[in-house]
């Protein structure tokens, strides 16, 4: 299998700095780009930071500082938690590059020339935390001002009227585009749930669109009326094409459009599943190959953000905050538990089912076959890994776990593509349990039990690789192994029986020892 694979996420507002959300996202996306080089695929990994608009314009003003101060202390956090999570993307985009600015005026010129763009008056209800217009009717009761038009049905804060000579985009044109893209099968749009509200969108009738804003001014300048900016999320949704070359590498652009998997989360649909392919569609782009919904991170029952001031900085939780009961999940276990989350719904993020699931998963699970087999192979086969064999209990439940583990990745369902390799650890260290080479003599038994066990090992860490980014190499060293296990490539070198036997075995310390919940 090989092909193409763009993945995306969404580019991080720059008025505040990282949380445990968007790292959720970003370690996702990271994952799938590091499943898609296992099996082989081209892969491009885009992350970034928008950085226009209101939002940002405010929040620079309340803080002292210019916006593009702002911009750049905020999108330095941004890199920072990433490199702290190992996240490495192969491009980190910034809205006010002169790459991007560039391409959003060639491609809104496009728009434009294309006539799917004139001149009106708008007025309506603007919510600047989401920078978003809102229809009076989605706007939720307001108990401060119960005669006022409501708040903000995502921040639950007042909004504010709007009255300004603007461009508009003729989104109702589109309608049935979008519709007919909807509605392909495969579904572009996963997972089904996602997909019906963007049709509900579109079904319940789409207005045109303002896309600039004369009263801001931290922003793209509208090429054919400098007196106005693009309004912010026109110029951000364009990141994704800016990034493989929009309007100056017209070749690399076709190398990867429409090849791409945007990961977003629940609250920007309409602006990934409605806006984004009616402006692939008005500039006469092909629409995207694919939009990944996942829910939120609950905490306590409500959504992190600046707004609902219960973030909690990614670093807390890798290194450990004792002060405020955060455990040293280190980087593995941050990563494994964003991706042993559910991708579809919301989850609630407790320090108790993140120790919980650190500790069987890896501490008890992987973390004790790997210093079970070392210490027996020290033992009884004087340090030196036996081969498995051929014929091992394990190798049918090997096979499986590796279909399993390829169907969920590739159904971007990182959970289930956990617990199919996770289902292999458990069967592993079962037949150990059964079989208890630790108290048998040496022997062709108890040789044959532990290569089979190492090569379960092997295939594991090479399975694993998307979501630990350390133990892997680790557990490859420990059992004698040259090279580097994100080096290999599914599913050839994860068939039953590469482990090549006569290789030293060294029995190290606690790959994840175990945590208790009060850090
Ligand atoms: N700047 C826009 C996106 C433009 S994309 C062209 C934006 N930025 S944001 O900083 O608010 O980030 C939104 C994204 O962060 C969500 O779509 C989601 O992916 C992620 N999350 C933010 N809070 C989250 C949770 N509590 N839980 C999970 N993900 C969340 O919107």
């Amino acid at each position: 299998m090989s092909g193409r694979y763009f993945v995306t996420t969404p580019i991080y507002y720059v008025n505040d700095a990282p949380h445990l959300g968007h790292a959720y996202t970003t370690v996702t996306a990271d994952a799938l780009a590091r499943w898609h080089r296992l099996v082989g695929d081209e892969v491009r990994f885009l992350t970034g930071t928008d950085e226009h608009g209101l939002k940002i314009q405010r929040s620079a003003d309340e803080a002292g500082i210019t916006p593009i101060e702002q911009a750049d202390w905020a999108s330095a956090r941004f890199r920072e938690a990433w490199e702290q999570l190992d996240v490495a993307p192969d491009d980190f985009i910034r809205t006010t590059e002169d790459r991007h600015r560039a391409s959003v005026q060639a491609f809104m010129q496009r728009i434009h020339d294309n006539g799917h763009i004139y001149a009106a008056t708008y007025e309506g209800w603007y919510c600047v935390a989401c920078e978003a217009y809102y229809d009076p009717d989605d706007l939720v009761p307001d108990d401060d001002d119960p005669a006022g038009p409501g708040r903000c049905p995502i921040h639950l804060r007042p909004v504010e009227f709007l009255s300004e000579e603007n461009w508009f985009f003729r989104l109702s044109a589109f309608a049935e585009t979008i519709e007919r893209w909807l509605l392909a099968d495969p579904s572009p749009v996963r997972p089904e749930g996602k997909r019906n509200e963007a049709l509900g969108l579109v079904r319940g009738g789409l207005q045109d669109i303002s896309i600039s804003r004369r009263s801001v001014t931290w922003g793209v300048p509208v090429t054919w009326d400098p007196s106005q900016v693009f309004y912010v999320w026109f110029d951000a949704l364009i990141n994704y094409a800016t990034a493989v070359g929009y309007g100056v590498d017209p070749e690399r652009f076709d190398d990867w459009w429409p090849h791409v998997h945007h990961v977003i989360g629940k609250d920007i649909i309409r602006f990934h599943c409605v806006y984004w392919p009616a402006m692939l569609a008005a500039a006469g782009e092909a629409l995207p190959q694919q939009v990944d919904v996942h829910g939120f991170l609950l905490v306590g029952g409500a959504k992190m953000s600046k707004t609902a001031a219960n973030k909690i900085p990614p670093i807390e939780l890798i290194e450990g905050a004792p002060d405020k009961g955060y455990p040293a999940l280190g980087v593995d276990g941050m990563r494994h538990h964003f991706l042993r989350q559910r991708f579809g719904p919301d989850g609630d993020l407790s320090v108790e089912t993140m120790v919980g699931r650190y500790n069987s998963d890896l501490a008890n699970g992987l973390g004790n076959l790997l210093a079970r087999v070392t210490t027996v192979v020290g033992k009884k086969c004087g340090g030196v890994g036996p081969a498995p064999r051929p014929d091992s209990p394990l190798a049918a439940v090997a096979a499986e776990a590796v279909a399993d583990t390829v169907a969920a990745w590739e159904a971007v369902a990182p959970s289930e593509a956990l617990d199919a390799t996770w289902r292999l650890v458990g069967e592993t260290n079962a037949l150990l349990e059964d079989t208890e080479p630790w108290k048998a003599d040496p022997g062709p038994e108890v040789d044959g039990v532990l290569g089979d066990a190492l090569e379960a090992l092997r295939i594991v860490a090479i399975l694993a690789g998307p979501a630990l980014t350390r133990s892997p190499a680790e557990i490859w060293r420990r059992i004698g192994l040259d090279g580097d296990p994100a080096a290999a490539r599914v599913p050839d070198d994860v068939a039953w029986g590469g482990y090549p036997g006569g290789r030293p075995v060294e029995k190290g310390a606690p790959l994840f020892p175990r945590l208790s919940v009060d850090g």
